[in-house]
């Protein structure tokens, strides 16, 4: 009884502190190269915040099939994606970390929400418009119903915050609608999540074209800055970026390529565009140029090398993963139980 006592009290301890705990899902495709713009206006908020939050990190596989990508491919892919998480600094200790294909509760529960979609708000997604533009209709359902998927991910989990860049804001606030329409339909069953939006680094832009995204699918190498890019890519990259006229480092809104670079270095460096400016102040384009792409190689040559080191060790990465799926099915399936029983589907129970 005496040693039981202090024991209760401890587990209450821990019980309210993961209680108060924020929690928080995020994923990224595993198609094309991971790049600055991921790391940036994602893996490193999901990082600043990992203690103050209870996290679930995935490899969304299934998204990336969207894009047709070749099996093989697509399977290096995905450790890759996985290696970047860690390399980056996502400790599985301290988190969640699984694929979304080792999970088929994600897939089921989108087929349940579809239910609860309305055709009319998929079509209205920028997204969409953007990668069906041009393909009339040929473009693929998985492109159309991809957001769908994406609000069952977050929903499984009774995630609250969405930590992503801004391009998934729409896709966030459509899960918002869907989780009210369902839950005012079968009941209270779902929490209702936020995006979580960084104002530092969450759109960064081509390298060579700065009214455009940088994107993991483009086809021009020189838009984007890759993971896997070594030093001296790096800084021709930044060398040869595209600026705007004029002799100062001061961004604004006549000034996208400049205020881009300006975003990257601030990101790294931890530092507003403000003080970024003052840091400048006096210093040409070309300095400024040479000096973001000697921070951005010291930021990245340590993330770098451990991501070399877990490429040579897979069956380490695979096992992470492999124990992650494994807790995120527990909970996934505990999840489903509750969304079968309201929706009247399931087995009968005896
Ligand atoms: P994806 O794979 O396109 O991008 C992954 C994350 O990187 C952010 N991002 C950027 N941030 C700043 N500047 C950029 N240029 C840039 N490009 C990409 C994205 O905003 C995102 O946070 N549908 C999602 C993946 C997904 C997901 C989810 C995300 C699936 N299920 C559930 C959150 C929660 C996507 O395709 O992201």
């Amino acid at each position: 009884m005496i040693t039981d006592a202090p024991r209760r009290a401890e587990d209450q301890a821990v019980t309210s502190e993961a209680r108060q705990k924020v929690k928080v899902f995020s994923g990224i495709q595993p198609s094309g190269n991971f790049h600055l713009g991921n790391y940036l206006g994602a893996v490193r908020n999901w990082i600043k915040q990992i203690d103050r939050s209870d996290s679930v990190f995935c490899v969304v596989d299934l998204h990336a099939l969207s894009n047709n990508p070749d099996s093989t491919l697509l399977k290096q892919q995905v450790l890759d994606l996985a290696g970047s998480y860690l390399a980056s600094g996502i400790d599985p200790d301290r988190c969640l970390l699984f694929v979304q294909s080792h999970v088929p509760a994600h897939t089921e529960l989108q087929w349940l929400l579809n239910s609860v979609t309305q055709f009319g708000e998929l079509t209205r997604m920028t997204q969409f418009k953007d990668k069906s533009a041009g393909k009339g209709d040929s473009v693929s359902a998985a492109i159309f119903s991809y957001p769908v998927l994406m609000a069952a991910d977050i929903i499984l989990y009774d995630t609250e915050e969405v930590p992503v860049g801004d391009d998934q804001r729409q896709h966030v606030e459509l899960t918002r609608d869907i989780v009210n329409r369902f839950n005012r339909r079968y009941g209270e069953t779902f929490v209702l999540p936020k995006a979580d939006i960084k104002t530092e680094g969450a759109r960064i832009m081509s390298l060579d074209d700065p009214t455009e995204k940088m994107s993991k699918t483009s086809p021009r190498e020189a838009s984007y800055i890759a993971f896997s890019d070594p030093p001296d890519t790096i800084r021709k990259k930044i060398r040869r970026a595209v600026t705007d006229s004029g002799e100062t480092i001061e961004g604004g809104a006549d000034k996208p390529a400049l205020t881009n670079l300006i975003q990257i270095y601030g990101s790294f460096a931890d530092l507003t565009t403000s003080q970024v400016e003052q840091h400048f102040e006096g210093k040409r384009y070309g300095e400024f140029k040479k000096d973001l792409a000697e921070l951005v190689v010291e930021k990245l040559t340590p993330i770098q090398g451990e991501l070399e080191r877990l490429r040579r060790d897979p069956d380490y990465v695979a096992g992470v993963l492999r124990e992650g799926a494994a807790r995120a099915n527990t909970i996934a399936e505990k999840k489903m139980e509750l969304v079968r029983e309201r929706m009247g589907i399931g087995s009968f129970k005896p």
